[in-house]
């Protein structure tokens, strides 16, 4: 057999899909697992496709089996872990080598890793794969951040793999060292204010409406055949019609309503506030996941406080209020990932990456958890204004935000009246509401510093007076 196109270590769940994806789309891929039976196991499972496979057991066998220069997709749980595989693994390399990892690091991590290798011959590519297991499968998005150079050498392999929109592959080098890895950050944070802000609407339907979730469930059925069409909707609508086979009830209303979450939309929120920029849908939505795992405390809390006392909630016209539920929705989202396109602005002149926005909009209209019509939609926009300072003042998305906010304030204002917690949509209207005042409050934010600090002020009339006239005053 000839020499393999690529290699793969780690044959868990991610790295076996990825693998036998690899191998279907005709290229033939090493593989090595810590475990040898694992790899043994692999391989007797792939089929007809074991024919472009070439198993290996030690590391040495592996490498000698991939053609120079050599691109090594890591896939093994994120952290110190892939620290350790890279020293394993770099004794056996050679010159132009490119040691790949594809699961969820932090970017700060790919950054060292990258720089550490920058003086060895060997280089590392900081992958960022989007879609779970069918995604590894089928076709993921495919976010890449290393030297050009490396991403020309398995360019062919990755756009074989990758989800296609239209048949274009959802697969893009997106710049230098920590790049792929940060925009596949900001992704999943996008990702958790998507499932939060849905997750929001769903409580107004199944506490405020009394909705069952069979009901809700065509409700999102619904919606995925409007403008909302997307994965997270159509899958919100799948799990919602899903029965438990033990007790017969919707399998929704028998799952403890504690969210895990494993460090990227956390990641996200931090990095916006390293920059400054804000991102509080994501902020919202990460906070919710905090409250939401803490259930003995909110347990205890209820006991204690009870329900807000307040009148539920009255709606007159249900498929009414249903529509501005969808259209409330839709805005807020806007909100979600025009924050994220700025974190990932802000981010490329931070780290000097020159992200290539249209480009990522693109790559995430197919194969992600995100992926979604509205991201073809934001790929336009910016294809048109790449240069936008925010996704909401383009033209397409500032008719579609003054189009659909009132539904926003109406759902938010009736949520909260109704004692019913919206976060993240509240905060998708509040960043509206701050972000289109051209006069702020802040004036009295800078008086207060200046009066307890003397941290000083600058003026409407760009006059040579910094620092205010405590003590006297118009009442004085
Ligand atoms: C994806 C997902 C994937 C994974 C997240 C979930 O894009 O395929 O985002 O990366 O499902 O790690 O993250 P939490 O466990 O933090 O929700």
């Amino acid at each position: 057999m000839a020499q393999a196109e690529i290699g793969l270590i780690g044959l868990g769940v991610m790295g076996a899909n990825l693998s036998l994806n690899i191998a279907e789309k005709g290229n033939t891929i090493a593989v090595f697992n810590r475990t040898a039976a694992r790899t043994h196991e692999f391989y007797e499972e792939a089929g007809a496709l074991k024919d472009q496979i070439v198993p290996c057991e030690t590391i040495e066998e592996f490498v000698a089996a991939i053609r120079p220069p050599r691109p090594i997709i890591i896939m093994i749980k994120a952290g110190d872990a892939v620290d350790e595989q890279m020293k394993l693994l770099e004794p056996y390399l050679s010159k132009g080598d490119i040691m790949i990892d594809a699961g969820n690091a932090n970017f700060r991590d790919t950054m060292r890793r990258f720089d550490a290798l920058k003086d060895s011959g060997l280089t590392f590519i900081g992958m960022g794969v989007s879609g779970g297991e069918e995604g590894a499968r089928h076709g993921p998005s495919i976010m890449v951040g290393g030297t050009e150079e490396s991403y020309r050498r398995v360019e062919k392999v990755l756009t074989s793999i990758a989800a296609k929109y239209d048949g274009t592959p959802c697969c893009a080098w997106l710049g230098e060292n920590g790049a792929g890895h940060f925009v596949k950050t900001i992704h999943n944070g996008i990702e958790y204010a998507d499932m939060q802000m849905i997750a929001e609407i769903y409580g107004i339907l199944r506490d405020g409406l009394g909705l069952s979730a069979g009901e809700i469930s065509d409700v999102f059925g619904a919606w995925n055949k409007g403008r909302l069409n997307s994965y997270l909707i159509e899958i919100t609508e799948k799990v919602l019609a899903a029965a438990d086979p033990i007790s017969g009830s919707p399998i929704v209303d028998m799952i403890l309503d504690k969210a895990g979450q494993k460090g990227t939309g956390k990641w996200s929120v931090i990095e916006a506030q390293n920059m400054g920029v804000p991102a509080t849908a994501i902020e919202a939505a990460v906070a919710a996941r905090s409250i939401s795992s803490a259930k003995a405390e909110r347990e205890a809390a209820e006991a204690v406080l009870g329900l807000p006392k307040v009148a539920p909630l009255a709606v007159a016209d249900k498929a009414a209020f249903i529509k501005d539920l969808e259209n409330a929705l839709l805005a807020a989202k806007i909100g979600a990932y025009a924050q994220g396109f700025a974190v990932m602005s802000a981010a490329s002149k931070e780290f000097d990456w020159s992200l290539p926005m249209p480009e990522i909009a693109k790559i995430w209209r197919a194969g992600c958890i995100i992926r979604s019509q509205f991201l073809d939609e934001i790929t336009t926009a910016f294809t048109k204004a790449p240069d936008a300072a925010n996704l909401i003042v383009t033209p397409a998305f500032a008719a579609l935000v003054s189009e659909t906010d009132g539904a926003l304030r109406r759902t938010v204002s009736a949520a909260v009246l109704a004692g019913l917690p919206v976060p993240a949509l509240a905060s998708a209207l509040g960043y509206f509401d701050s972000y289109r005042r051209a006069r702020g409050t802040a004036n009295i934010i800078q008086a207060q510093r200046d009066f307890f600090g003397a941290h000083g002020f600058d003026r409407i009339d760009g006059a040579d007076s910094h620092h205010g006239p405590w003590g006297s005053g118009l009442n004085a």
